[in-house]
């Protein structure tokens, strides 16, 4: 990677800076912003189609925002605050999801009224209307969907007056793609798959099916067996390895070894155990903000680095201890000592917008990783509150009290196992953020931003931007100038929230 001024500069004098503290500098540009190539890769094998990973924390990465981040490109590093065996199974979630298989189908009954299966339908909210119908002995016998409810107009019919008994059917390990043929050749909408008994012990349903066949390899994030990929967290010591184990036996892509402090001797020899018993798994190393820390773990095997001590919206850490590194100098520092070492590094934590996207690339990260940006969406863990009469959803730092009280992963990541209940040393917050709505209409804008970014700079691909990328350092004054300003916002924008500022 090219030396950048401004970052060198700094360096030398021991000067550290941040997002807000630079802006990159615009270039000649041949390529539109829509056709720039944003693919990058988490580590050293596992590539990104969007470099955007979601954090490995309680109110951020679980297995719904893992799949949905994985169809959109990127991907979730399951956090590490569940039980070994739930984080397995959060795993096996996302790598199943695209088998399109329903394991255990909604079923009802040949017996039950049209009624009945109606008011069922509208008290637990399902959205579908395909149902596989048995009968008294438990076997298959019809299929109703949504015609057979439309043309019905007597709701004290009997399910079996209106099923469908001409069945297709397939056997128990009919693939996806079997199923696919099938269905087309039949034009069948949905396709139980029985078992000797006659028991219904799987369903495909068309739509989805169709949908994965035909847009997974475009836009998704996948494995070579076509499955979603996915990350997960993993601490240090004896746990760590118990839970590699359970992980790999789900086809985790990546494990992340996710600490406070990266640079440590437990660090190190959880690393070279991991690597000893799964040469081919790749494991993504941190946190760390200086060179030489991150030419430490990469020396000892690590896959990937990442960097960030302090930087995060709830983060507390650098009050606390009085450590850590403004963000954009640690990663241009840990990417210069890597050069020549082709270990992709994560920018984790601080972003705030979707400018900062190319400005940590630019500054040497492959991907970045966010917790408050992606907090708040449909897909991350908790419920919606209602706060001063506006939408959010809680945040909270894995160093918090509350976090730590409840996990002892979560103590572990702080160092702080032994402590007692009123021992603690808090290194993050909790809080509220904005409710942001869907994943996938929140993704759009910050990968619409990192792509009208590289579209300034000029540069085509994110290996480019990393080398060509440059930047001025700016004032107070250039800082409030890049923001709104001598008005007052009376418009939502879906990019921008000037309150958040
Ligand atoms: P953002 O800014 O994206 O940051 O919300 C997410 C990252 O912050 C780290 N993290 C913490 N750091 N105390 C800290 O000092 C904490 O309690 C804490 N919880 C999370 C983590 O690296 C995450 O990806």
């Amino acid at each position: 990677m090219r030396s950048k001024n401004v970052l060198e500069r700094a360096r030398d004098e021991g000067l550290a800076l941040t997002y807000d503290d630079v802006r990159l500098r615009t270039g000649f540009a041949e390529v539109m912003p829509e056709d720039v190539d944003i693919g990058s890769n988490f580590s050293r094998n596992v590539g990104l189609k969007i470099p955007i990973v979601g954090a490995a924390m309680d109110t951020v990465t679980e297995y719904r925002l893992a799949i949905e981040l994985a169809k959109l490109g990127g991907m979730g590093v399951i956090h590490r605050s569940l039980s070994p065996s739930e984080q397995a199974s959060n795993v096996s979630k996302v790598k199943h999801h695209l088998n399109g298989l329903i394991e255990k189908p909604i079923y009802i009954l040949e017996s039950e009224t049209v009624s009945e299966v109606l008011s069922r339908r509208e008290s637990k909210g399902y959205s579908f209307h395909s149902y596989p119908v048995l009968g008294s002995e438990g076997n298959l016998v019809g299929i109703v969907t949504r015609n057979d409810f439309e043309f019905c107009d007597n709701d004290s019919s009997s399910i079996g007056d209106i099923m469908s008994t001409e069945l297709v059917t397939s056997p128990e390990n009919t693939s996806l793609s079997m199923a696919y043929d099938i269905m087309r050749m039949g034009k069948k909408k949905i396709l139980p798959l029985v078992n000797g008994g006659g028991e219904i012990v799987g369903m495909y349903v068309y739509s989805d099916v169709k949908r994965i066949k035909t847009r997974s390899a475009e836009k998704y994030n996948l494995d070579e067996g076509g499955q979603l990929q996915v990350a997960a967290a993993v601490g240090v010591g004896e746990e760590a390895i118990e839970r590699v184990e359970l992980l790999t036996e789900k086809k985790v892509d990546v494990i992340v070894i996710d600490t406070a402090h990266g640079d440590t001797k437990s660090v190190v020899d959880t690393l070279l155990e991991i690597k000893r018993n799964y040469s081919n798994l790749d494991v993504v190393v941190g946190n760390v903000s200086v060179g030489e820390s991150a030419k430490r773990l990469a020396d000892a095997g690590a896959d990937g680095i990442k960097v960030g001590q302090g930087p995060g919206t709830i983060c507390t850490t650098r009050m606390i201890a009085g450590i850590g590194r403004p963000q954009v100098s640690a990663i241009y520092d840990c990417a210069k000592s890597l050069e020549g070492y082709e270990i992709p590094i994560c920018a984790d934590g601080g972003l705030r917008y979707s400018g900062d996207i190319p400005i940590a690339i630019a500054a040497g990260a492959h991907s970045v990783m966010m917790g408050s940006m992606l907090a708040g969406t449909d897909e991350a863990p908790g419920e919606m509150v209602f706060f001063q009469g506006r939408q959010w959803k809680r945040y909270r730092g894995m160093g918090s009290l509350s976090a730590m009280e409840e996990s002892s992963a979560s103590r572990e990541r702080y160092s702080q196992e032994g402590n007692g209940k009123n021992q603690m040393i808090p290194e993050g917050i909790e809080g509220l953020v904005s409710y942001k709505g869907r994943l996938e209409d929140v993704v759009f804008q910050y990968v619409g931003g990192l792509k009208r970014g590289m579209g300034y700079v000029g540069t085509n691909s994110i290996k480019e931007l990393r080398e060509k990328g440059d930047f001025d350092r700016i004032t107070t004054a250039g800082f409030s100038e890049s923001h709104p300003h001598d008005i007052k916002i009376t418009g939502d924008s879906p990019n921008y929230r000037g309150e958040e500022r």
